[in-house]
Formats: structure tokens, sequence, C-alpha cells
């Protein structure tokens, strides 16, 4: 798959995607990741690529040109390739976007800059428009590579095992079960019991369990979407009589 990026500031992306787990899956071919100046498709003596906005007001705007230019060759380079604008206005990017996303040939990120984009780019040129996050940063290129991380994650080969993307957070629409490691007794807290058992079907169980309940606690709102079974939903009918019935004891306390 080819991730193309489009931006002012190239360099911003370089050491990302040199380091750790993208970095090996770009010197492997698993991904391609190329990162282009949006000034190379300017034109005039200062090849100037944003101006003032009608209207006035703060800031300059990005103009369209220079971008359409680089779609336009982009595209004949990766055909099929899906124009996504980094914005903070867009869709809220999640982990169901960055699976779909990863069956892409190719992606064309848009980074802004400055007060953002032409309407005429999000109008004629973008086929899909994202945020990170209800903030506003200085630029596209941390959402692009925020976003090319979470799809690379659910390329074959990218991670080290597959199982990691299964039991994520978010994957199949709850939060992950907590983990732990040695030691077994750390600042006086141990490691639940049924985790050194060796038995797997209880320990199973018990991440299961422990997915509904972190959900319930932290994330509710995901458990309405949540794929949930029979099994689940009378686990998370426990859970939830539980909680009640704590909350119910400290208030009258
Ligand atoms: C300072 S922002 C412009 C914000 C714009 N004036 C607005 O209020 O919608 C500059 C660029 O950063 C990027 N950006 C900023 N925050 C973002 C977010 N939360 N998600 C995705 N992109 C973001 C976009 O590419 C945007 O065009």
């Amino acid at each position: 798959m080819i991730f193309h990026v489009v931006t002012l500031f190239p360099e911003m992306l370089d050491s990302p995607l040199r380091e750790s787990i993208l970095g090996r899956a770009v010197k492997q071919g698993l991904i391609a990741v190329e990162t282009h100046n949006l000034r190379d498709w300017a034109e005039g003596k200062h090849l100037s690529c944003d101006d003032a906005p009608y209207g006035g007001g703060d800031g300059m705007v990005l103009k369209p040109e220079p971008l359409a230019r680089a779609v336009a060759a982009l595209k004949r380079r990766t055909p099929a390739a899906r124009v996504l604008l980094m914005s903070p206005q867009g869709v809220p990017f999640d982990q169901q976007h960055a699976r779909r996303l990863s069956t892409e040939e190719g992606l064309i990120f848009l980074c802004g800059r400055y007060a953002g984009f032409d309407e005429r780019v999000r109008a004629t040129l973008v086929d899909e428009e994202f945020s990170i996050g209800d903030f506003v940063l200085t630029g596209g290129e941390l959402p692009a590579l925020v976003m090319i991380d979470a799809i690379a994650r659910y390329l074959p080969g990218v991670l080290g095992s597959a199982d990691s993307v299964t039991s994520d957070s978010f994957t199949d629409g709850l939060l992950e079960y907590p983990q732990y490691t040695r030691p077994p007794v750390f600042n006086d807290v141990a490691v639940p019991d049924v985790l050194l058992s060796g038995d797997h079907r209880r320990i199973n169980a018990w991440r299961r369990e422990q997915q509904l309940l972190r959900t319930l606690q932290r994330r509710p709102d995901l458990l309405e979407k949540a794929d949930l079974s029979a099994d689940d939903r009378r686990i998370l009918e426990g859970l939830r009589g539980e909680t009640d019935r704590l909350f119910t004891q400290r208030s009258n306390n």
C-alpha cells in the first residue's frame, strides 16, 4: 500500500517513519510512504501556496491550484488512491476507518496549515475529510502520521503478531482488558491469580469480563454499538448491578 502525504513541511514526517514498527514496515517494503512538498506544484516567482482570505480576517488560506495539481499528479501515479483531507471539521477518525482504509491500494493525505484550505479543495478534490479529535493543531502532518500509523497496523506483516490487532481496544468495539507482566507484585499490587493459573479457558473468560467492565466504566457509549453475545449481555447485566450496588453503598455512607 502506498501513502502519499502532501505537505509544506515534508521533513516533519521523517523521524516517525524511520523508527520502530513503521520504520521496519517501510524497510521491508510492506508499506511505502512518500512525502511531497506542496511547493513543488506552486507557480509564480515566489512559489506561494497560500493567500489572504477573501472577506478579510486573520491567517492565510491554502490556495486550491497547487493542491489540484498535486492530486492530479499523484493520481496519475496511483489512480485508485483515495484523497483524504486533514481537518478539525472532518469525521472523527476511528479504528473502523483505519481497518477500512487499510484495504485501499493507496491514500493521498492533504495536510493543511495556517487558516486551512480554500473551501473548493474540500468541495472538488477530496473523497473524505478526517479529524483526529476536537482540538486544533498547527498543521495536518501529525494527523496524517496518526492515521498512517493506525492504518498500517492492519496491513499483513506490519505487526509481529496478528493477535495484537484482534485484542486491541476498539477492534471488537470494546476497550482492551488490563495487561500485566513481571514482577508478580509491584507497589503492593499483585497480578490477578487467574493470569498465573495457566488455565486458558478461565483466562479468556476473565479477560472478556474485564473488557466489558472497563468499557462500562470508561466508555459506556461504546457498548451501544458493540457486537455483544448473549453471554456478554448476561455478564454486563451482572456488572451493571454490581456497579449500581457499589454506587448506592457509597452514597449512603
Ligand atoms: C490551524 S488548522 C486550521 C483550522 C481551521 N481554521 C478551522 O478552524 O477549521 C491548520 C490545519 O491543521 C490541520 N488540523 C488541525 N487540527 C486538526 C485535527 N484535529 N484533525 C485533523 N487535522 C487538523 C488541518 O489540516 C488544518 O487545515
